[in-house]
Order: structure tokens, then sequence, then C-alpha cells
């Protein structure tokens, strides 16, 4: 399962890449603006900004048009910036049209604001590269995010679908580990549930107890 990290924060950015397990990042319009990210010029540089840092990841760059000449237009200037760059798209009726021209054309696609297996069964028979799935968002109305996550893994699966699920929206550690139970191929995460796999009282209290033995052989 591939890592990405959710946010537009370069420091963060950061940290995570030099961790060593970061595949990729996503960003969206939300998190531009936490960071105090606007207008045109900024946004396609924020996204260059990116790409230099994750030499190696796949960065989706999400286009804010909603019908189908500005998606083009949008998506191919925001491909246009790095190798790396992955239009995201939203899961409209222009938007899946728009994913199936990109398909066609040589640039990859991130399917975004995916709630339910019939979007991403659309969403995959257009060639999306990445499907997004917002499981957190599907947490927060009652239903279970994670269900989503394994019935669409489930469905790729029997139809031999080829775009990779990419689950996002994700708000706690255990959310990660579900869904590498579920079957996704990708999560994306902002850094704190990431760095909580890290966390175990055994380890700390381990840990500590073999530094305070090492200090008997000094
Ligand atoms: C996905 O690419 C989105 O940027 C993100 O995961 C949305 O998460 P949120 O529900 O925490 O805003």
């Amino acid at each position: 399962m591939k890592f990405f990290i959710d946010t537009a924060d370069l420091a963060q950015i950061k940290e995570a890449n030099d961790l060593g397990i970061l595949d990729g990042v996503t960003t969206n319009p939300s998190l531009m603006a936490k960071v105090g990210i606007s207008g045109k010029e900024a946004v396609l540089n924020h996204y260059k900004t990116i790409c230099e840092i994750v030499e190696n990841g796949d960065i989706s760059a999400e286009v804010v048009s909603t019908t189908f000449e500005d998606i083009i237009k949008e998506g191919k200037e925001l491909a246009a910036i790095h190798p790396n760059i992955v239009v995201k798209v939203p899961m409209i009726k222009d938007g899946v049209k728009a994913i199936k021209y990109f398909t066609d054309n040589g640039i990859r696609t991130n399917c975004t604001l995916i709630f339910s297996a019939g979007q991403a069964i659309l969403a995959a028979k257009a060639g999306a590269t990445y499907i997004s799935p917002f499981l957190g968002r599907v947490d927060d109305t009652g239903w279970d995010g994670v269900d989503l996550i394994a019935q669409i893994a489930n469905i790729y699966a029997i139809q031999g679908y080829k775009s990779q699920i990419l689950a996002a929206s994700i708000r706690n550690s255990l959310h990660i580990i579900k869904c590498a139970e579920a079957g996704a191929n990708v999560i994306t995460s902002p850094l704190e549930p990431i760095l909580g796999l890290l966390k175990h009282p055994l380890t700390e209290s381990g840990l500590a107890k073999f530094l305070e033995d090492a200090k008997k052989f000094a």
C-alpha cells in the first residue's frame, strides 16, 4: 500500500518525505487555502515546489473548473507543471468525460469526491489512474467508510478494473490499518495519523529499559 500525505503544508510534506516512506502528495483547494495559497500563479508555483520536494512521488493537483472544456484546459495547465502531476477531477458528469479524455491523451487522473461504489465503477470505466473515496466523511454521516473501501476493492478485483483505490479523508491511525486490510492501494493522510503508527507504549518502555541497561556497559 502506497502512502501519500494529504496537505499543502511544505514543512509537513518535508517531514513525511524525510521519513523515507512517502509515495506522493494530495492537496485540494481547501488545503491550499489553509496554508494561505491563493491566485493561479501562486497555486501553480506551490505545486511545482511540492514536486521538487517529493522527487519520485505522484502529486495530485485539483482542478476548480466544472465544465468539460474548462476542466480540460485547466487540467492540461496543471499537467504541464511537472511529469509527476496527477490531475484531480471531481466526480461529476463533465468530470467523468474529462477523465476519459485525459486517459486517452496520456494524462493521469485522480477522481475525487467518491462516496459510493457506483461512482467508483464510473471512474474506473473512464480510466482514472486513482479514485478517491472519502472514508472519514462517510464515517461522519453514520455510514462505514472502511466498508466502502472494501466494497470497491471487491468490485475492482471481480471486474479487473485497473484504477488504484486511494483512500482519502483519513482521520486517524486505525483508518490507515483498516484501509490496508480492506484492500486500498494507497492511503492519503494528514501527518499525525501517519506518525501515530509509530507509537506503542511497550516500544517506549522497552526502549527506556534497554537504554538504562546499556549504561551499565558504558
Ligand atoms: C483527498 O484527496 C482530500 O484532499 C482529503 O482527503 C479530504 O479530507 P477531509 O475530509 O479531511 O477534508
